[in-house]
């Protein structure tokens, strides 16, 4: 047993969800290329044929529902579901002995009740909200991804005090597409504050690489990008993000 399956008590698949009110900071990005990281180095149990790891598009509009369009299954170490409304599909999922790991990727969530106390849910009703709450109830970590600019600090702060920490769901920060050609400054001052909100976050940014924008057209994920300096660096970067994901603990 990892670690990871050790702190479940080896009971059912681990479920990641990636999570932000704030829409395009990356979420669809960081779920498919985390799953293809971690599907790289988990094994199928013996001879069966389907991945242990599943990445999970709970958007029928989203960017990884397009992605999976294009991309050819049969290559991947992962597994892709998409839910399509059927709120049952993940929990499902989590009990199946072939599954250790879901990771899935979310919608930015804008038709929240701004006017809702801070003890009441903001998610609002509708099809989107219920498919949401549906995978909050049974996930076991969530990954937040921020961009380096201020406007996304309060997103991520709503992020994690109306919805991560009223349902006692352990995350981690993790900034994406920082751009080291800009310097540090703005990141700098990102980390600051996320450690000033004594929020957990990975060590590193991800960083921003064009390969990334044209990734889901192509129908690539970061495991699968021509060999080059920078393929290296960017798969570094999800690499790490796996590590540091690997150290905090689930829900209990
Ligand atoms: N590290 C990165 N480097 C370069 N481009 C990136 C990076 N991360 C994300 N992008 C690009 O930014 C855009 C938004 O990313 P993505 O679709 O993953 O965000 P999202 O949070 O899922 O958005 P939405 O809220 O619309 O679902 C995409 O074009 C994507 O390719
Ligand atoms: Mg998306």
């Amino acid at each position: 047993m990892t670690p990871v399956e050790q702190a479940s008590g080896g009971a059912g698949a681990i479920v990641d969800v990636v999570l932000s009110q704030k829409g395009g900071v990356g979420k669809s990005t960081i779920a498919v290329n985390l799953a293809a990281v971690i599907g790289e180095n988990t094994r199928p149990n013996e001879a069966d044929e389907d991945a242990p790891v599943v990445a999970a598009g709970i958007d029928p509009q989203g960017s990884m529902e397009k992605w999976a369009d294009k991309v050819d299954e049969d290559t991947l170490p992962f597994d892709y579901v998409s839910t399509r409304g059927d709120n049952s599909v993940i929990p499902e999922l989590k009990k199946d002995p072939l599954v250790r790991r879901i990771i899935v990727d979310c919608p930015g969530f804008m038709d929240v009740d701004p006017a809702a106390e801070r003890s009441r849910d903001p998610l609002g009703h509708g099809a989107a909200a219920d498919a949401l709450r549906a995978v909050l109830d049974v996930a076991d970590r969530a990954i937040v991804p921020i961009n380096p600019e201020w406007l996304a600090y309060d997103p991520t702060e709503y992020t994690i005090e109306r919805i991560l920490r009223p349902r006692g769901i352990p995350f981690l920060v993790a900034v994406n597409r920082w751009d080291p050609r800009d310097g540090r400054e703005d990141l700098d001052k990102l980390e600051a504050w996320l450690d000033e909100h004594g929020y957990p976050r990975a060590p590193q940014p991800i960083r921003k690489y064009k390969i990334h924008t044209n990734a889901a057209e192509k129908g690539l994920v970061v495991t699968r990008y021509a060999e080059s300096g920078t393929a290296l660096r960017a798969r570094e970067d999800f690499y790490k993000l796996a590590i540091a994901l690997d150290g905090l603990q689930v829900r209990h």
